[in-house]
């Protein structure tokens, strides 16, 4: 928490709901959602408004935005950063995290998700529920780690990268800006090129 005890997630989808659920557990005491298509009773959250009603929220909210999607969730973040918004790191209180690990702002680190010594986090990373990220890796910012993905140690990735569910990385590994890596990849060799990856070992399939 930066001092706020209210929280304004932006993204009221089934990521939103998780992170709340985090943002709760690291004491936000009341937590409301902006969102700009989830309007309808088929929503499981209250939802304040539309994205761009967050200027009115700005004096005593911290913010979140939890936007699966790299690129707009890096557009949102850049515009709330702009705007001098409080942007909240949240890690779930299950999660373990090392000894010199830095997590940037507009991060998140799911339950059961382990983060070793000296990993460094960008800004609006995901690393989801038990993910690993081990010793000396950098994640660039907008990163995504999904659920159940493992990276070994010293494994540098750049930024905008998604890595599927389930993959592996092994160490001394990196991985190039905007590269997508599909569920169930391993990584035996760097990745210089961006595109879509997938397999074991992992392949390109597809260009950028
Ligand atoms: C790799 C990926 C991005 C490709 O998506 P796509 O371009 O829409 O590809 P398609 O679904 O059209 O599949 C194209 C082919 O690749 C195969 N394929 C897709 N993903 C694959 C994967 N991860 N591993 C192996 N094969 C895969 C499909 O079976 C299909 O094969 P076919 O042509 O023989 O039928 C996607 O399948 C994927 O793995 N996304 C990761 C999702 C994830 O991890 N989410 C976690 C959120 S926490």
């Amino acid at each position: 928490m930066n001092g706020n005890s209210k929280l304004m997630i932006i993204g009221a989808g089934g990521h939103g709901r998780v992170v709340r659920d985090t943002a709760s557990l690291c004491g936000y005491s009341e937590i409301s959602f902006l969102d700009d298509r989830l309007v309808d009773e088929t929503c499981k959250v209250n939802i304040c408004g539309g994205i761009s009603d967050y200027a009115q929220y700005l004096s005593d909210h911290d913010f979140f935005v939890a936007i699966g999607d790299g690129t707009a969730r890096r557009k949102i973040f850049t515009m709330l950063s702009q705007a001098g918004a409080s942007i909240a790191v949240l890690i779930h209180p299950s999660a373990s995290i090392g000894g010199d690990v830095t997590v940037g702002r507009g991060s998140v680190v799911m339950a059961g998700a382990v983060i070793t010594n000296s990993a460094v986090i960008g800004e609006g990373v995901i690393v989801n529920t038990c993910a690993s990220v081990d010793h000396d890796c950098t994640l660039g910012d907008f990163v995504h780690i999904s659920v159940g993905a493992h990276l070994c140690g010293s494994v540098t990735v750049g930024q905008d990268v998604f890595i599927g569910a389930g993959s592996t990385v092994i160490n001394n590994i990196d991985i190039c800006p905007s590269a997508v890596l599909g569920a169930g990849s391993v990584v035996v060799k760097s990745i210089t090129e961006a595109g879509t990856y997938i397999g074991v070992p992992a392949r390109k399939v597809k260009s950028e």
